[in-house]
Formats: C-alpha cells, structure tokens, sequence
C-alpha cells in the first residue's frame, strides 16, 4: 500500500481531533485545547490534553501522544489502514487503491499467519495429549501455574519426523516449509540433483513449544526447549518472512501495554526468565531470542520506556552481552533516553532469583540497577591495570573512545564530563585540568584530513552515497551559515573548537565553503590565527571581499560586535548554530527514508517511525528559522 505523505497530512487535517476523541470520552473546552481523563491510564483529574490545531493528543500523566490515525489505532484497536479507512470516509476522503504488489505480501502473510495458528493449536492440543505427560510433568517440576501454561501458549511437539507434517498436511508443505516448521534438506541447495529429493520432517520434535508473538500477539515463530538434557536446549524457528529475530522480542505483545502502567521495561536474557518474571507480577518484560540486542530492538524498548532496565545474569557471558548492548547503544542515545544495568547475584537468573527468594528480591536487584554512564566507566576501570602512568593513560584513551561513539553532541558533552570528573577523581588529587576550561582533543588529530605532498592539509573528501544535500539550499539555512562564519572570522580561537563539526558540513556555496576550510587549516596552527591574519591568507579576490565585508560593523552575527563576549557562551551558541545546520540535511534524508519505509511497507512500526522523524524536521525547521532572526543572541 503505497499512501503518501501528502495523503496523511490532508487527513489528519480534515480531521477534528477534539470530535474524534470527544466520541469516546468526555472532552472539555479549556482555552485554545481540550482536556478529558485519559483513556490510556486511571486518573481522576484530566492530564490529556487535545489541542485540534497541531493535530495531536498528549497525556502529562502517562506520556500518551499521537495524532488521529495513532488514537484509531491505539485506543480504538484498529490496524494502521483500517483506521486511515475509517478517518477518510469521515473526511470525505477517498484512500488510492492499493499497491497490487503490496496487496498480494498482504495475502501471503495472512496465509502464513494461519499456518502459524494451526500449529500452535496443534502443539497445545499435544500438550493436553497422552503423549504430553512428560512435558506436563516437567513444567510442573519449574513451578509453572495452569494460567500461566495457558497464557504463554505453552505446547509440545511430539517426537517424531512427520507428525506436524501429517497434522497439518492441509495447508501444504511449501507453506509449512516457508514459516520454518518444517525442514526441507533439498532447500539449501534448490538448484541440486531433482532426482534424489529427500523428504521434508518436522523441525521440532519432542520439545515444549513456546510460541512466539509479534506486538499484535500473532505467533510468528517458536522456541523449542527439549526436556532432559541435550543440545541444542533451546531450538528457535530460522528467519522467515514472518520472523526476523533482530526485530522481535519475545512477549512484547504483553510488555508493552504492561510497561505503561509499570512504567518500566524489564530486559532479560531468556524465554523462562520472562515467564518466571511475569508469574511473580513483572508482566512488563521481554527477552531478545538467544542474540545480542541489536539497535533496532533498542529503538523499540525506547518506545516503552525511556531508561530500560536490562537484567542480565551475573555470570561473564551474561555481563558481555550487557557491555555489548551498552556499547551497541551509543550512537544511538538522546536527550533522555539511556539504559539502566541490573546486575543478578552470583550465577543466578532471574528465574532461579524469583524461586529461591521472591518477588521482592528481584524488586530489590531492579532497584539497584545502575546508570549507562556508571556502568561504563566501572567497566573500563577494572578492565585492565591501573599501576602505571601508561595504564593510567590507556584509561583515558577507552573513555574517550566511548565519548566519540555517542552520536547526540549534547549528550556526548556530558559524558565527557562526567568521565572526566571520575578519571581526575581517581589520579589526581586535585582536579587536573582546572581553570582550563576545555581540553583540545589531540593536538596532531585532524580527522579525515590529509596533507598533500607540499605537506599542506587538505579537508576530507566527503564519502561517497552520501545522500544527503549540500548546506545553503534555503534562504534561512544561508543566511545562518553566513552568520556563524562571520562569527568565526570575528572568533577565530572558536574555530578550533567546534573543528570536528565544521569538517563535516557540506556546504554548496563555493566561496563559502573555501573560506571555512582556510580556517579550519588555519586552525591548526600551535597559535591561533587572528582575523586578520586569516585575511592574509585568504589574500585578494571574491572570498577575500566576502570575509572583508563579513567583518563591517552591521553584518548579522551570533557574537557581539566590539568588546570580546563571554567565550563560553560564544562557544555555546556556535555549538548550537553549526549542530543545527548540520543536521538540516541529515533530517531531510532520514524522513525521505522513512517515508520511503513507511509507504514500501505501511505498518504501525513504520508509520511511527515516520511520525517521530517528521516532528524532529519540524522541530528543527523551526529551530533553524529562530536562529537566523536572531541578532547577537549573546
Ligand atoms: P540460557 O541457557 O540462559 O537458558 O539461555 P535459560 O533461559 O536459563 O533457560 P532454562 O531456565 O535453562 O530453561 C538464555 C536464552 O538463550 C537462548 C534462548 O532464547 C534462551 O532463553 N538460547 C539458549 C538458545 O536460543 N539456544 C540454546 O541452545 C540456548
Ligand atoms: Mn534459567
């Protein structure tokens, strides 16, 4: 289905937000928005509020936020083109006629899905069988309660080749093949001798089957546990066109309205570990399927909550796959969103805590969960020796290679600090590097540059498939690029300061673009170049002229002109104006993306994805369009 961008806007806009809600709870009038209780949590004074110009809801209380289509599909139940259908035909609109190529993945999936019911239905009727005794016996022997049996799914696979395959013989082998349950030893090699085809057979066999949801709680893939001992313990369904490990977690289905109320999510390392959780009333955690976590399942934890809490075990595996998703997480932080560490006692998971102590000592071992930025540094501190001014060094050297992999400048700044107060804490009595307000990051460093054969640096080369535009394409981003240039001119010890940013920036402008790589080159210098002495260096000519009239008393800057400003907060703003043209582009060629996912591929997934990107555009334009009307904000 391919439903354009333009599509939803003009739906969204034909469409009274305050009416739409306003038909299943009470709404009230209050100055220019609604408010009503709302409908995602209990309370008795309104916390939501609708405001029918931007088109949004949003909940103080529980952090609830969407527009039409995301209360249709939330609150309603709807899937994502049931609730743009049922929003046209009140708009009066007409939604385009499917992409047939859509329609027919649409067809398939559903034909998938229904294999995947009627294996479930057949391994839990196993399960209740003769031939289930011993797996009944064995959940048992785990504590497992009847509801929780039933609310889990749990079945069991009979041992032996061909029972599914005869079960549910109706639905065809090609099928059965293709959602994984069975496996076709021809298929590795489609292209091999016909003449000695071999039988397809079950895959599971003589295991408890745990079915495995997706967000909607429709099974997409199972998780084997065989009963005694043996390998593999836990035999998972292969990738399909249904499953995609990296993408699911196991129970999300439950987890994630449980996180809202909880407020919380509860990451641990396995099926049983979810299960024993949500017996003990933790129904708000998930598991990844026996691999590390990966970004995209991180994005999706973000969606529930804003710190998740993972809970692994305390053994070394358990504790590398901690660091591997802290590591992982990096690039990805933002303002607000982290990840907390709980760590389990000695040997133990969260299934063995729950039984041997209770639910309050699991409460306890989550309540001590650490902070990303702790949990970080305690682990590079004990990672290697610490006796020598070498080890002591290398220290520095890993904190700092953790500091440039956060992706957010304002979330890496303060990693800085944080790391800097703990290292200075550590070796110096005295803080090191007081009254020097910032370090300059390696002295020789010059990333992406190289010099050429007159030894003279020359900027990187931008890499190649970089779709994103140059810098300068609209009035507002020129004339802020002008001004954070003329601002550097007049400044010229901040260039070096904001140098790693100023590299990056792709700028369309010739003139523009060589008068900031002349001070960027300048910039590393042991001194720093004065204005006019990168006036020399520019020597006559257009950019010469250029930087000539940048420097007249009424060009619009960001630093004052005259007296020298406070330099931290010089530093500050320019930080702030070069970040935000910077990302101009990076917004544009990620909403262009995800708009191009979210009409390849409609879903509530994508369609959200789509939603937050456009909001951080918007957000940004506005942002960009306040900097370039701003005169001297110092
Ligand atoms: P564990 O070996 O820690 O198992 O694997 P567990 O969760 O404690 O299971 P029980 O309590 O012995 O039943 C953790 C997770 O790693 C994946 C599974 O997702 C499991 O839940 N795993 C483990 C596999 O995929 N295959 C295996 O052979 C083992
Ligand atoms: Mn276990």
């Amino acid at each position: 289905m391919s439903l354009s961008p333009a599509f939803l806007d003009e739906l969204r806009a034909r469409t009274s937000l305050s009416t739409l809600i306003g038909r299943t709870v009470k709404v009230q009038k209050a100055g220019r928005e609604y408010k009503a209780c709302c409908p995602f949590h209990n309370e008795k004074t309104p916390s939501f509020t609708i405001n029918d110009e931007k088109g949004f809801y949003h909940c103080f209380g529980c952090g609830a936020h969407g527009d039409a289509i995301r209360w249709m599909t939330d609150q309603r139940g709807l899937p994502f083109m049931e609730a743009v259908k049922e929003l046209a035909q009140t708009a009066g609109m007409e939604v385009p006629a499917p992409d047939p190529r859509a329609a027919k993945r649409q067809e398939q999936a559903r034909g998938l899905h229904d294999v995947m019911t009627a294996a479930q239905g057949f391994f839990e009727e196993q399960l209740g069988g003769i031939e289930g005794a011993e797996a009944r016996a064995y959940l048992q022997k785990r504590g497992m309660s009847a509801a929780t049996v039933k609310s889990f799914g749990f079945g069991f696979s009979p041992d032996g080749r061909g029972r599914l395959k005869t079960a549910l013989k109706d639905l065809g082998e090609s099928l059965l093949i293709e959602v994984g349950l069975l496996i076709d030893p021809d298929g590795a090699e489609p292209d091999g001798d016909k003449s000695k085809k071999r039988d397809s057979y079950d895959r599971f066999r003589g295991r408890l089957m745990l079915p495995i949801r997706d967000i909607r709680g429709r099974v997409i893939a199972f998780g084997g546990r065989i009963l005694g001992a043996g390998e593999p313990k836990y035999l998972n369904s292969p990738d399909t066109p249904l499953f995609d490990k990296g993408r699911t977690l196991y129970n999300i289905d439950r987890a994630s309205p449980a996180s809202r109320q909880a407020g919380r999510i509860i990451v641990v390392e396995g099926y049983m570990d979810v299960i024993a959780l949500a017996q003990a009333g933790f129904a708000e955690a998930v598991a990844p399927l026996g691999t590390a976590l990966t970004e995209h399942q991180i994005e999706r934890l973000w969606k529930m909550a804003d710190v998740p809490i993972l809970c692994f075990d305390g053994d070394s595996a358990g504790q590398k796959a901690a660091i591997r998703a802290a590591t992982r997480a990096l690039p990805l932080l933002r303002p607000g969103m982290s990840l907390a560490f709980a760590t389990l006692p000695g040997g133990q998971d969260p299934d063995d805590l729950i039984r041997a102590e209770g639910p309050a000592a699991m409460e306890a071992v989550l309540g001590a969960a650490e902070p990303l930025v702790d949990r970080l540094w305690k682990y590079e501190q004990a990672a290697a020796p610490l006796d020598t001014p070498e080890q002591k060094a290398a220290l520095k050297q890993r904190l700092s290679a953790i500091t440039d992999a956060i992706g957010h400048p304002d979330v890496r700044a303060h990693y800085v600090h944080a790391f800097r107060e703990r290292y200075d804490a550590l070796f110096f009595a005295r803080p090191a590097f007081g009254g020097q307000a910032r370090q300059q990051r390696g002295g020789g460093a010059r990333p992406g540059w190289q010099r050429d054969r007159k030894g003279n640096w020359k900027p990187p080369i931008p890499p190649a498939g970089n779709e994103a535009r140059a810098i300068g394409a609209s009035g507002m981003e020129q004339r802020l690029l002008r001004a954070v240039l003329a601002s550097l001119l007049r400044y010229p010890e901040q260039i070096a300061l904001h140098r790693e940013m100023l590299s990056g920036l792709r700028i369309g402008d010739a003139a523009l673009a060589e008068l900031l790589n002349v001070m960027i080159a300048a910039s590393f210098g042991k001194e720093t170049v004065e204005s006019d002495g990168l006036l020399t260096i520019l020597g006559q000519g257009e950019v010469y002229n250029m930087a000539k009239g940048m420097l007249r008393a009424d060009t619009f800057t960001f630093t004052p002109h005259g007296s020298k400003a406070d330099s931290d907060r010089v530093q500050r703003d320019l930080d702030e104006a070069i970040r935000v043209m910077a990302q101009g582009p990076e917004l544009e060629a990620a909403l262009a993306e995800a708009t191009r996912r979210a009409s390849d591929d409609l879903n509530e997934d994508s369609f959200a994805e789509q939603q937050r990107v456009r909001q951080l555009k918007l957000d940004h334009d506005r942002r960009l369009a306040e900097l370039a009307q701003t005169e001297d904000i110092v």
